[in-house]
């Protein structure tokens, strides 16, 4: 059994394929406490590691010393009050306006498979592919219920945690803060590692040592957002891509969040991830429960490709749907044409799509109402007919013709104050009343806590997509929330407002996929603004970055991809000089640099040097050949331009180690030098491998221990592809 209780330790065991974690009830009162989260051990007798026969023991026993004991206990979902002086995962405000809440175990069950989460993103499994723990919690003198849930995976060492919180008294309380999880361990000279960024610089990764007091993560701009990442990771100081102990929490949501770790007075770190409690607050009437998002947490020995392999894996098995959906090759009109097409602009780019083979035109932004630059027309969502006479009807049929597939781009959540809709219903943006809303973009926010603008905005989307043969949507977002205010709530509840949007903006979403099974969403949000696993839900894939430059390209994919699989990665070869940073780089380079994502063009195709045009065909074959394999195998990080500056290579292998390959992009060249041993990994060390391009034959050891060769070349820009593939053949 993955999971059990042993009742004379009182200890709740989770296994993962090669993970234990171990949490127990400590004293006559039932306080549930952390124990261990680890690489797999046979032992349920590990409740020493909670120290209760260190003083002070349980407050029962010795409530003298009550608050010490609060400030030392290992909560398992710690709350406010009592003496616990640390982040709480849950605060309350009652009608009196008191702020304690005290946890105590009231019963467990255990069950196979995993219950999905109302209005929410969650993983999901199978009977066969999982099992669920449910540890209910109570506050005698609140009546208050917290159910946490734990579930585990046969196939992937993650597990995911989520509560749900329920007001059994009889008056109203309200939640202030309702964090997912948390998690209790001794600091093992921990690194903590983050991933911050900006516009066109998202996700860049950032490790350092644990400090003593508060640090981590957050957003409060109401998307995930491009600055921090809902993820946090622990390791120790000494982990490498290959070697040590990494934990990792992702937060599988897409608003507010704060991710912190904490290292206290004793050396222990307490690591929170949750909906961020500033401006949080939930009323709960009698009988009303409270559904906190969902955490997947991760712990692999290792080092960080073993913990991003595992994230891989939970988010491609169990959360991504749509993962095995086709990914076309595409040409998208953005940094083609911007706002300047008309119909016969985009045919023509469809028509040399189709000289290569590429599978869909993306008509990127300025298709619909009056929109001509950015200041105009999101919320009209009609076709624009002097640019696009006979609509995108006739734009997509005609492009069938010549065997492109036609996709558009949405904005959905947004409204232009220049806009029939806006004109119609001002009051359909949020705004807060005495102030003038904030724009950005030119834009402001449509309130989407409200069902009938939900409404009126789906009905749009949908007419126009039944309107003409579309396959693919870029459901677009270019905005923070500024004047969060939901008109449709009375104000004792406005602090759930930024909650409800999300909620809201899921709701859309889930319609969506529902309604349109076929359809491949992409979500964007200015780039990676809202790069999260709870839009991977939705969408199987994700812009990744509005620079498509590949040398920034390769920081931020390699910051992506230390949670998420390449197959989530949106990757464009853009146009160059660079539209972001004015960097010129060779079009084989930014080929390869994108291979390994969904990968398409974002230029203009006409544009092109005769050199660069016959690199396509073989950039295409590239990606129709080892596309399954980057979606779908073990990536392993060989080196880190980030890091060291000079070159980049990763290795994917496929899941039976039949095929490998090796992707090295050197940036810039490192004067005499000789050639560069690169080290390989993740290969069966018992089976040989045939070099394709040499035919030099080794053994998986062979090749992993001694590397591969990769020959100096004295420019910058250079990059290989080498294929290792499973023979018989003997050396
Ligand atoms: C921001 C996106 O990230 C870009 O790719 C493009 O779609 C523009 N918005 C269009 O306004």
């Amino acid at each position: 059994m993955p999971i059990s209780y042993n009742e004379t330790e009182r200890v709740f065991r989770l296994d993962t394929p090669r993970t234990t974690y171990l949490c127990g009830l400590a004293g006559r009162e039932g306080f549930l406490g952390h124990i261990y989260y680890g690489p797999r051990i046979p032992d349920d007798n590990m409740r020493y590691l909670l120290r209760l026969e260190e003083r002070p023991f349980s407050p029962d026993e010795n409530p003298r010393e009550r608050a010490s004991f609060y400030d030392a206990f290992p909560f398992e979902y710690p709350t406010w009050g009592g003496g616990n002086f640390r982040e709480p995962c849950l605060r309350v405000r009652t009608a009196q306006g008191g702020g304690n809440c005290e946890l105590f175990y009231e019963s467990h069950r255990i069950f196979p498979g995993k219950p999905g989460l109302e209005g929410l993103p969650a993983a999901y499994g199978g009977p066969a592919e999982c099992t669920t723990l449910e540890i209910t919690l109570r506050d005698p003198a609140l009546e208050l219920k917290v159910r946490l849930l734990y579930t585990v995976f046969e196939d992937t060492d993650a597990i995911c945690r989520s509560v749900c919180i329920e007001n059994g008294g009889r008056e109203a309380l309200d939640l202030t803060a309702a964090l997912s999880a948390s998690l209790e361990l001794d600091n093992e000279d921990f690194d903590l590692i983050t991933l911050h960024g900006s516009w066109a610089r998202e996700q860049t990764i950032d490790r350092r040592p644990l400090a003593y007091g508060k640090q981590g993560a957050y957003s409060l701009r109401g998307i995930s957002s491009h600055q921090f990442h809902p993820f946090l990771a622990l390791c120790e100081g000494t982990a490498t891509q290959s070697r040590g102990l990494a934990y990792g929490m992702s937060f599988v949501y897409s608003g507010n969040f704060l991710a912190q770790a904490e290292l206290d007075q004793f050396n222990r770190v307490r690591a929170v991830l949750g909906i961020h409690p500033d401006g949080f607050q939930w009323r709960l009437e009698p009988g009303a429960s409270f559904q906190v998002p969902e955490t997947v947490l991760v712990c692999s020995n290792a080092g960080l490709g073993g913990m991003s392999r595992a994230f891989h894996d939970l988010f491609r098995n169990h959360l991504i749907r749509g993962q095995k959906k086709h990914r076309p090759t595409l040409v998208n009109s953005w940094e083609a044409c911007y706002f300047d097409f008309d119909h016969d602009r985009l045919l023509h780019l469809g028509e040399e799509a189709a000289r290569y083979g590429i599978e869909l035109l993306v008509v990127d932004d300025g298709w619909f109402g009056n929109r001509k630059d950015e200041t105009t027309s999101l919320g009209d969502w009609q076709v624009n007919e002097k640019k696009l006479p006979g609509g995108l009807k006739r734009l997509g049929e005609e492009l069938a013709e010549i065997g492109v597939k036609l996709g558009i781009w949405m904005e959905p959540e947004m409204i232009s104050p220049d806009s029939d809709l806006y004109r119609q219903h001002p009051d359909y943006a949020m705004a807060i009343p005495g102030y003038p809303p904030t724009l950005a973009r030119n834009q402001l926010v449509l309130d989407l806590t409200r069902k009938e603008v939900r409404d009126s905005i789906y009905r749009q989307i949908s007419d126009v997509l039944r309107s003409a043969p579309i396959c693919y949507l870029k459901w677009d977002m270019n905005r923070p929330l500024t004047d969060v205010y939901s008109a449709a709530l009375p104000p004792e509840r406005q602090g759930e407002a930024a909650h409800r949007y999300v909620l809201g903006l899921y709701e859309l979403q889930e319609r969506l996929v529902t309604d349109f099974p076929d359809l491949l969403l992409e979500n964007c949000c200015s780039g990676g603004g809202r790069f999260d696993p709870g839009m991977l839900y939705y969408s199987p894939q994700i812009w990744t970055s509005d620079n498509a430059e590949a040398v920034d390209r390769l920081v931020i994919q390699e910051g992506t991809s230390l949670i998420y699989p390449l197959s989530a990665i949106g990757a464009h070869v853009a146009a160059c000089p660079s539209h972001i940073n004015g960097r010129v780089t060779p079009f084989a380079i930014r080929g390869r640099v994108s291979l390994p994502g969904c990968f398409g063009y974002e230029l203009d195709l006409e544009q092109l040097s005769q050199d660069e045009r016959d690199l396509i065909p073989r950039q295409l074959e590239e990606y129709r050949a080892y596309g399954p394999l980057f979606r779908e195998g073990d990536c392993y990080r060989l080196a880190s331009y980030r890091e060291n500056h000079a070159y980049d290579a990763f290795l994917c292998a496929a899941k039976d180690r039949s095929l490998a390959v090796v992707s090295f992009v050197q940036v810039r060249s490192r004067a005499y030098q000789r050639s560069l041993r690169l080290k390989l990994d993740g290969l069966d060390e018992t089976v040989r491998y045939r070099r394709r391009d040499t035919g030099e034959v080794r053994s998986g050891a062979g090749w992993m221990q001694g590397g591969l060769l990769i020959e100096a070349v004295q420019s910058d820009y250079f990059s290989v592809l080498v294929i290792l593939e499973q023979t018989e053949e003997l050396y």
